[in-house]
């Protein structure tokens, strides 16, 4: 019997990506269409816990969500936690700006998935993908920051090379850590 869990998000890319990723493994993701509240804080891991309550007092069941930041090294980690901010006013042209002239183009995507049990047993899984910035946009495919994102030992970016991207990112690599939990010790925990 495939398990089931829940998974509230906005942004309907993010929940085609980790229901893809969890497919294979026998986990049936169920996509719950919730704006949740999004908190000023220093690490993306706070963001998706707090969220991920506010999910559990509105749907009353163990309950995913996903919180993402792309961390730019010579900016020092910026966007950072304030990547959705800056997304929507700057975009990715802003972001090539702030990068024009800059050698190290060095960068990290980070997800961070916070599985609600309960009220008040929120677990964390996260994931991160290194590679550069690239020097333009490139790419049709994903979203955000996908048509600036080369990951490490590819030369497209991740909107060029979709299927790559699902290989390799930081979303895949959390829900991997995910799925070990599950495996290990959480299976009961969402029967
Ligand atoms: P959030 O996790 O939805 O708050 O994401 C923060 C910002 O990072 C948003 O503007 C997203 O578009 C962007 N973002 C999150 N995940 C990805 C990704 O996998 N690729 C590109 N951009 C992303």
């Amino acid at each position: 019997m495939p398990l089931h869990i829940y998974f509230a998000t906005s942004n309907p890319h993010k929940a085609v990506e980790i229901r893809n990723a969890l497919q294979k493994y026998g986990v049936d993701v169920k996509h719950i269409e919730l704006e949740l509240t999004e908190i000023q804080a220093d690490e993306l891991e706070k963001v998706a816990e707090f969220k991920a309550k506010e999910a559990y007092r509105l749907v009353g069941h163990p309950v995913m969500v996903e919180d993402a930041g792309l961390f730019i090294h010579a900016l020092k980690g910026f966007p950072g936690v304030y990547s959705s901010y800056v997304y929507r006013t700057i975009g990715n042209e802003g972001v090539l700006k702030l990068m024009e002239g800059v050698e190290n183009r060095a960068a990290k995507f980070k997800a961070v998935i916070a599985l609600a049990l309960s009220q008040d047993d929120v677990r964390i899984f996260t994931g991160e993908c290194h590679g550069m910035i690239a020097e333009k946009q490139r790419g049709k495919e994903g979203f955000g920051f996908d048509p600036i994102f080369i990951p490490e030992g590819h030369d497209r970016t991740f909107a060029e090379d979709y299927e790559y991207k699902n290989q390799v990112s930081h979303r895949k690599r959390a829900t991997q850590s995910f799925i070990n939990f599950i495996k290990e010790e959480g299976k009961h925990l969402l029967e």
